[in-house]
This record gives C-alpha cells, sequence and structure tokens, in this order.
C-alpha cells in the first residue's frame, strides 16, 4: 500500500519557493496544517538597488535553499523520508531564481523517490487564504473571487472548486483580468522611489499615509483605464484590466509642479531609519501626496473587484499577494463589500507575502489528482493561470 492510501488522502507535503527575493521552505499537512514555514527575505542584498536584482537574486537563493529547506523539514519535526511530496514554485517569476528552487527540488524528489508537484505562485498566493480558512475550520462557498496584488501581479481570477469522486478536491482558475502595465505592488515600489522613501514601498507608504489627507490631491480614476468587456469572454464573464503607470506619472508631474524635489533629495540620503524619522522628514504636503495615492490605488482595486463580482456573483471575495498586507486596502474591502454582502478574506501579514506554505497548500489538490510533474520539468517565468 502506498504512503497516500495508509493515511486516507492526507499528504505531508514539503513547499520549496525561490521565484523572486524571497527563499521558502514549508511543510503543510494535507493543505491545511502548517508543520512548519521558514522564509528567508534578501531584502537587504536588494535595498540599496531600490528594487530586485535578478543576477543577486539567484546567487542569494543558491546560498540559502539548502540550509532553508533543511530547516523546514527539521521544525516539522520529520525527515525526508517521511514526505509524501515535493512540491516547487515552477512560476512566474525571475526564471534564474525560478531555476535555483526547481533543481533543488527535483534532486530531492530524485534522492528520496518522491513525486514531484509544479505549482503557479499564483495560485499560491490564492491557497495561502484557502489553507488559513480550511485551518479555521470555515465553510467556504464557491465560486470566489480572487484578487492578488504583489509587487510581480496584479490578477483577478473566478475560483471553482469540484469534488472529484474518486480523488477528492480539485480547483480551477478563471483569469477575469490583469494588469496592463505596472503591477499594484510596483506602483508602491516606483512611488515610494520617487519621493525619496525605502525598498520596499508598499510598508512604508502604508503607514505614512494615515498621517496625511487622502482628499488633498486627485488622481483622475478614470484615466486608470477601466475595461468590462462581458462579450468578449464569451459566455458573459467580465473582463476587467488594471492600469498603475499613470498614477505614478501623475505623482511624478504632481512633485515637479509643486517643487517638491529638495525634500526629497534631503530624504534620499538618509538611509535606514525607523518610521518615526521618515515620518519627520516628510511635510504636510509629502504626507498628503502619499496618502492620496494610497487611497487611489486602494480604490481602484476595490471599485473593479466589486464590479466584478456584480457580474460573477461570486460567494466572497479573497485578497492576497504582498499588497494584501495593506491596512487602508484590508479595512475598506471589507466595509465596502459588506455592502454587496460578500465576506473578504485576507491571509495573515506572514502569508500575504511569498512563503513557501501557500506552496505546499496549493500542490495538495494536485496531489489528490495525482498531478505529478516530470523530471525534465522547467521554470515558467510567464507562467500563466487558468
Ligand atoms: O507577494 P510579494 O512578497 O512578492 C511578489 O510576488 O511580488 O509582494 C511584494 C510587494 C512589494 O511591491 C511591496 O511593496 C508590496 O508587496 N507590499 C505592500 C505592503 N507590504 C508589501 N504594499 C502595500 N502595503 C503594504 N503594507
Ligand atoms: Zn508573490
Amino acid at each position: 500500500m502506498d504512503a497516500k492510501a495508509q493515511r486516507g488522502g492526507e499528504a505531508i507535503i514539503l513547499g520549496i519557493e525561490s521565484s523572486c527575493d524571497e527563499t521558502a521552505a514549508a511543510v503543510v499537512r494535507s493543505g491545511r496544517d502548517m508543520l512548519s514555514n521558514v522564509v528567508f527575505s534578501q531584502i537587504t542584498t536588494h535595498v540599496a538597488y531600490g528594487g530586485v536584482v535578478p543576477e543577486l537574486a539567484s546567487r542569494e537563493h543558491l546560498r540559502a535553499i539548502a540550509p532553508i529547506v533543511r530547516q523546514a523539514v527539521g521544525d516539522a519535526g520529520l525527515s525526508y523520508e517521511s514526505l509524501d511530496a515535493i512540491a516547487v514554485t515552477q512560476g512566474p517569476g525571475l526564471a534564474g531564481a525560478l531555476l535555483v528552487g526547481i533543481t533543488f527540488a527535483k534532486a530531492l524528489a530524485f534522492a528520496f523517490e518522491k513525486p514531484l508537484i509544479a505549482v503557479n505562485h499564483i495560485a499560491g498566493h490564492i491557497h495561502a487564504v484557502l489553507m488559513e480558512m480550511e485551518r479555521g475550520g470555515e465553510r467556504m462557498e464557491f465560486p470566489q473571487l480572487a484578487l492578488v496584488v504583489s509587487g510581480g501581479h496584479t490578477h483577478l481570477y473566478l475560483v471553482e472548486h469540484s469534488i472529484q469522486r474518486a480523488k477528492g478536491l480539485a480547483y480551477s482558475y478563471r483569469n477575469l483580468g490583469r494588469t496592463l502595465d505596472d503591477a499594484a505592488g510596483e506602483a508602491f515600489d516606483k512611488v515610494a522611489k520617487l519621493l525619496g522613501l525605502p525598498y520596499p514601498g508598499g510598508p512604508v507608504i502604508d503607514a505614512l499615509a494615515p498621517h496625511g489627507n487622502p482628499h488633498a490631491v486627485k488622481f483622475a480614476l478614470s484615466r486608470i483605464k477601466e475595461k468590462i468587456y462581458r462579450k468578449q469572454q464569451g459566455d458573459g464573464a467580465p473582463r476587467v484590466d488594471f492600469s498603475f503607470s499613470g498614477i505614478k506619472t501623475a505623482v511624478l508631474r504632481y512633485v515637479e509642479l509643486n517643487g517638491m524635489q529638495p525634500g526629497i533629495e534631503a530624504r534620499r540620503e538618509i538611509a535606514q531609519a525607523p518610521i518615526e524619522a521618515w515620518k519627520n522628514s516628510c511635510d504636510r504636503q509629502a504626507l498628503d501626496l502619499i496618502a492620496s495615492f494610497q487611497s487611489a490605488v486602494v480604490n481602484d482595486l476595490i471599485t473593479k473587484t466589486l464590479r466584478a463580482a456584480e457580474i460573477t456573483s461570486p460567494h466572497g471575495i479573497i485578497v492576497s499577494g504582498g499588497v494584501a498586507a495593506n491596512s487602508e486596502l484590508r479595512r475598506s474591502f471589507i466595509e465596502r463589500a459588506a455592502k454587496h454582502g460578500l465576506p473578504v478574506h485576507f491571509p495573515a501579514r506572514g502569508l500575504s507575502t511569498d512563503n513557501a506554505a501557500m506552496i505546499a497548500a496549493a500542490a495538495y489538490p494536485k496531489y489528490l489528482q495525482e498531478e505529478f510533474a516530470e523530471t525534465h520539468f522547467n521554470a515558467e517565468p510567464n507562467l500563466a493561470l487558468g
């Protein structure tokens, strides 16, 4: 009898994630119980460059991957032999970075004769939320509308699930929209950079925004293109795309027109500082601009998601990815969706950003479906979902 049959559908899966600037490994039982979750962030390596440098990311992954995976298995109190499968992010992400995780996962799978599962990183972000709901014993009804907002992605999906009688749960993901240019997190990072604030921009803008007036600067949201093509999808599904490069340019124009450059230059001199120091470095005008920018992006994400919800009638909304850590997005989403009778689920902040528990969780339905990867599978930097 194989391990799966012995455990009656239970499975202990090691997840490995290396698509961007986090080297992560985690052990999750049956897409539900997180036995360990280890994340090594490379942020200190990239901070000086104001963004992720792909070449450096690959090198850092190479350095970290073996100890991080070992720690994840050790923290779970397990041995490699007791795992049921090894899951790894196949894409989307940086090619060189993905290859480090994939090569390591293949070597482990080969050495310990374990099945290998290739996981889409975006599906991982969605399963970060599903895993927590499952653990909390919450009844999750489908379809769910899932907004994945991170430094690399802004995607909207309709998530369905079906019970395959012999093999258990299966999920399907229908893409309803994506960003046409910058991702939402990228907009936070670029605007922070042009205002002289540190990388990554999201957390610092999140912390400074409550000190400014979100209505002070009007960003013409209509110029952030909104397209809802119902017919184009054939079956009446909406198409809701996003665009965030316009607002970044609008912030730049505001800075130039209002002579804010000297304050920004002075801020660039600050190397590392607690949030209070960044706040003190911003005058009222800068704080108002930060608050108005955040409010415009948050408002756009929520408005478009709720428009899609009106057409698709989901049972709830899932918001995941690094930007899902944003305080205003969380508060405002819950408040506005409640008016539509829709619950909104976010992952715990630690599971919003990149981690491997979400990869191991997303691998579980694939394990049940016996959707295993061939040993020659490759990294897919532009891997699509659905
Ligand atoms: O999911 P993630 O860790 O990596 C990618 O797959 O991109 O997301 C990182 C992104 C960065 O752009 C960062 O600025 C943004 O998430 N972020 C935030 C917050 N925390 C992280 N954006 C807004 N508010 C936050 N609190
Ligand atoms: Zn991510």
